[in-house]
C-alpha cells in the first residue's frame, strides 16, 4: 500500500515538474504513452474526435502535433485517397513513426511536415479541417501559433482542440475560448466534460 502511495506521489511530482517547465514537448521516447487511445477517457478517443468533424472524401485536413499518428492514421482512412491529411510536428522522431504505421497500412495519402506550428510553414486557405489534440500547452507563442493555423484553413473550415486533465499541459476550456476568440475564430460546440473535452471553431 505504501509503495502504491509512495509511486503515486512520484507520478504527480514529476507532472508537477513537467508542467512547471513550462512548454516541453511530450518528448519522442514518450510517445507510446500516445500510442493508443487512453482507456480511462471516452472523449479524446480518436474515433469519437473524428466523428465530429464531418469528414467526407477529399477533403484536406492538418494533424497539428500529430505525435505517433494516433489520429492521422485514421484520419487519413476516413478522407480516401482523393484527400491529404498533412502530419506535423515538431520531433522527426514522431513523423517517422507515423510514416512507418503509414507504409505498413498501405496509405499514400500523408504528408509530412517537420516544423513547429507557427513557424510559417504552411499555405493560406488550404485545409478543411485542422486538430489540435493535446498539444496547445506545449506551445510557447501560442498567438503567433493560432494565427498560423486560422490563416491555413479555408473559410468555413473547421479547428477541433481536444484538452486531457492527464496531460501535464492541460489546458482549461475557458483558456482555449479565449485564445481562438482572439484569432477570429467562432466556437461551434463543446462535446466531453471539464476533464476530456473537445471543442469545435469555424473560421467565418
Ligand atoms: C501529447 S503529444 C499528442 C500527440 C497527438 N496529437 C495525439 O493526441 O495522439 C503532443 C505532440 O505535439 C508536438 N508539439 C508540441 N509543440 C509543438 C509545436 N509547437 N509545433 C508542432 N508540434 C508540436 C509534440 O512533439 C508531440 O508529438
Amino acid at each position: 500500500m505504501s509503495i502504491i502511495l509512495v509511486l503515486l506521489f512520484l507520478v504527480a511530482l514529476i507532472a508537477l515538474a513537467w508542467n512547471l517547465s513550462s512548454h516541453l514537448p511530450c518528448p519522442t521516447w514518450l510517445g507510446w504513452l500516445v500510442e493508443r487511445d487512453n482507456p480511462f477517457t471516452k472523449t479524446n478517443r480518436a474515433s469519437v474526435i473524428i466523428e465530429h468533424l464531418s469528414l467526407e472524401p477529399g477533403m484536406t485536413v492538418l494533424d497539428a502535433g500529430c505525435g505517433p499518428g494516433r489520429l492521422t492514421i485514421p484520419l487519413a482512412k476516413a478522407i480516401g485517397v482523393n484527400g491529404k491529411v498533412t502530419a506535423l510536428d515538431l520531433q522527426q522522431g514522431m513523423l517517422q513513426r507515423v510514416e512507418e504505421k503509414a507504409r505498413s497500412e498501405g496509405l499514400h495519402n500523408i504528408q509530412y511536415v517537420h516544423a513547429g506550428i507557427g513557424e510559417g510553414k504552411l499555405n493560406h486557405s488550404q485545409y478543411d479541417r485542422a486538430l489540435l489534440v493535446t498539444v496547445l500547452g506545449e506551445i510557447p507563442d501560442r498567438s503567433r501559433a493560432l494565427k498560423e493555423l486560422f490563416d491555413a484553413l479555408k473559410p468555413g473550415g473547421l479547428l477541433s482542440v481536444t484538452e486531457v486533465i492527464f496531460d501535464p499541459h492541460f489546458q482549461r476550456q475557458s483558456t482555449v475560448l479565449q485564445l481562438m476568440q482572439q484569432q477570429g475564430f467562432q466556437k461551434k460546440t463543446t462535446f466531453g466534460n471539464r476533464f476530456a473535452y473537445t471543442m469545435l471553431f469555424e473560421k467565418p
